[in-house]
């Protein structure tokens, strides 16, 4: 008789299956030097221009004359005579041509109860792609599973220590939120990791002792002592609307929520949306957001998934962003090295890091086009808000004159 093979477990075993994972992990990232002092590839001259959104020949002309003009300039390729720049040379940059709107920062919270509707996916390219237009950006770990903590090169139940994450705050036991640089200079992460979810328990129970405890404001506040020092804030959350969550919400300025084009999340966006409502009802009549949109993701064109999009269109209308974030290879092949598109070096002289030229390249397109959008909206947004701002204190500076 053969001997079936015993899959019997103890929670002594499944701790050696937890110690094989985080040891394969730091092999990964061993091999791929994807670890936190992993370098940032460099970035061509156009890429800059479709970034900053300042013309490929100025770009060119002024890093040529850069004892004049003051921009860096770039690391030459003798063979082509081409440049590439580095994030701190694009700061720069952006900083000598007085790109960046002067508008407050905006905080965008990514959210969807459904689980793998690529939220942290949208999250990180969106960050990185604000940071490549210079923008100073903090991103908010919210998610207990710490798969962007992750994408940042930490191991979040290695790396991370319960009181380096958001918990301490949301528990009301420290006095400010921990912020980490990451290897991306003008981007700052507050990590998670597991130890995230006392904060979930803290919370409720804070709610039980006294049901009048607004637990929806703690992120808000501990935000706001940080907001002078970023452009943008994104904040990650889990596939749940949880009380985590529910403080994402409330911080938010803008929410845009990923969809995928099937039926199971068309329904379930519905429900969502019910759900949201209604917390966002027990925030007082004060709150809204200055922006709210979909985000159509993991989209590969299939007949179902253009019927879906069509469908999810004619429901949401224009709050639908006209591109849909690809499905591609390339993000899966990014990511096994815990990176993103905007990181992987086409470049490297290790062929084998590379992805298929091809698909990188309209990968690249795809995930550009809705980046794009992305930061437009944030940024339309954020001039309405200035306007009515100003607009209302000029209404009051008004009626104050008339009394
Ligand atoms: N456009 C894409 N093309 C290919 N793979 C993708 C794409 N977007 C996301 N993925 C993969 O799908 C998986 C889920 O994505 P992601 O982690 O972003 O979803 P999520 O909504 O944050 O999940 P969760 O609800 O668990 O937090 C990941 O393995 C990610 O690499
Ligand atoms: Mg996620």
């Amino acid at each position: 008789m053969t001997l079936l093979p015993n899959f019997a477990a103890t929670a002594e075993s499944i701790h050696e299956l937890r110690n094989n994972a985080n040891s394969l992990i730091e092999t990964i990232k061993t091999t791929f030097n994807t670890g936190i002092e992993r370098e940032l590839r460099t970035f061509s001259s156009s890429e800059v221009a479709e970034f900053t959104g300042i013309p490929h020949p100025t770009i060119k002309k002024k890093s040529k004359d850069s004892a004049t003009t003051g921009y860096p300039p770039g690391i030459v390729n003798p063979s082509n005579g081409y440049r590439q720049f580095s994030l701190d040379d694009i700061i720069q940059i952006v900083e000598i041509e007085g790109r960046l709107p002067k508008n407050g920062c905006f905080i965008l919270t990514i959210t969807n109860f459904k689980g793998g509707s690529a939220k942290s996916t949208v999250t990180i390219h969106c960050a990185q792609r604000e940071a490549l237009k210079g923008k100073r950006v903090l991103v908010v770990d919210l998610d207990p599973q710490g798969s962007l903590t992750s994408l940042f090169g930490y191991t979040p139940d290695t790396d991370i220590s319960d009181a380096e994450t958001a918990r301490d705050w949301l528990s009301g036991t420290s006095d400010a939120l921990p912020v980490k640089p990451t290897y991306w200079s003008n981007i700052d992460l507050i990590p998670s990791n597991l130890g995230l979810y006392a904060a979930e328990f803290a919370l409720s129970n804070r709610v039980d002792d006294d049901e009048d405890y607004e637990f929806f404001e703690i992120l808000e506040l501990g935000l706001s002592e940080l907001k002078d020092q970023y452009d943008v804030i994104i904040i990650d959350t889990p596939p749940a609307l949880s009380y985590l969550t529910t403080n994402a919400l409330y911080a938010a300025d803008g929410v845009l929520v990923p969809l995928q084009a099937g039926m199971l999340d068309f329904s379930s966006v519905a429900q969502f949306l019910s759900l949201l409502a209604s917390t966002a009802e027990t925030f007082g009549e004060e709150q809204s957001w200055a922006m709210f949109r979909f985000v159509v993701t993991r989209f590969s064109g299939t007949d179902n998934e253009v019927l879906a999009g069509e469908w999810i269109h004619k429901m949401f209308g224009n709050r639908v962003l006209t591109n849909p974030f690809p499905e591609t290879t390339a993000i899966r092949g990014a990511s096994t090295e815990l990176a993103t598109l905007y990181e992987v070096d086409q470049r490297n002289p290790d062929k084998s890091r590379r992805l298929d030229p091809r698909t990188y390249k309209r990968a690249r397109k795809g995930v550009d086009a809705v980046m794009a959008e992305i930061s437009d909206s944030i940024e339309a947004a954020q001039a309405k808000r200035a306007k009515d701002t100003q607009a209302l204190m000029v209404k009051r500076s008004e009626s104050a004159a008339h009394v």
